[in-house]
């Protein structure tokens, strides 16, 4: 599905286009729509990620860079964020700069679904909410395989929704109304917030997305659903 399904331009510009528009607002209200949540989330990111003790690493779809930042934590690591918004990489390399960090992370524009990179290059690659914002899903995935080295891992952060008949409930309650509201309230860009919403309640999520990360070549994925399955991570490992 596209952000603006009235508009005749590719879903890749007109994601582009609508993470410009958002770009400023969109560390406070990610925090605002997920509770504070996406926080503990890039966290587990950085902590699985350190066990695996990369020296390269890719963020793809970094945006404002908040993941790149996490995994800076790690020791001698270099990273690079890669993203299509160039104004969210404008609010990313600001933060990076007041944090002192530019000699580890480098924040660049690109595509995901058309790296620039040599094959096998990356220890590591992580994607936190930016895959059901690619126009071609599996093309991204392939890429990520591609320039991961062998023996390297994927880990992808996305929302999903709860399984549990209960949770699913209240978890659809809240996010259609609450996040189209707090569109409403706060953007400019009130499309922005419905796409944001109806794209999380129909990308796969669980199994379904597992088997498509593998249909990409990866050898195995491991499934971590969060908060009672309001987002899962996948680790996904390219064979040795
Ligand atoms: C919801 S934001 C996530 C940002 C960040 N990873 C985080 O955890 O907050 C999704 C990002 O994916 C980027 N994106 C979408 N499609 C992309 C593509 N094909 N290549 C690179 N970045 C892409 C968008 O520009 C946006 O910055």
């Amino acid at each position: 599905m596209k952000p603006y399904q009235n508009q005749n331009s590719s879903k890749k510009k007109q994601i582009e286009k609508m993470f410009d528009s958002i770009s400023f607002e969109y560390d406070k209200l990610n925090r605002l729509i997920s509770a504070g949540n996406d926080v503990k989330w890039r966290k587990k990111i950085y902590k699985i990620s350190k066990k695996l003790n990369p020296k390269t690493i890719l963020d793809i779809a970094t945006g404002t860079a908040d993941i790149a930042i996490e995994l800076s934590n790690i020791n001698n690591s270099k990273i690079i964020g890669l993203d299509i918004s160039e104004k969210m990489l404008e609010v990313g390399r600001k933060k990076i700069l007041n944090k002192n960090l530019n000699d580890k992370i480098s924040l660049i524009s690109g595509d995901a679904e058309n790296l620039s990179f040599d094959d096998n290059k990356f220890d590591l690659i992580t994607i936190g909410f930016g895959v059901r914002n690619f126009q071609n899903l599996k093309k991204g995935l392939e890429e990520s395989f591609r320039v991961l080295k062998p023996n390297g891992s994927l880990i992808i952060l996305e929302t999903s929704v709860p399984k549990n008949k209960l949770v699913k409930f209240f978890y659809l309650l809240f996010s259609r109304t609450a996040i189209p509201l707090i569109g409403s309230f706060f953007s400019k860009d009130q499309k922005a917030y419905k796409y944001l919403q109806k794209s999380a309640e129909e990308f796969p999520s669980g199994n379904d997305f597992a088997k498509i990360i593998k249909s990409c070549g990866f050898e195995s994925v491991n499934i971590c659903p969060q908060m009672l399955g309001a987002s899962t991570i996948y680790i996904a490992k390219k064979k040795l």
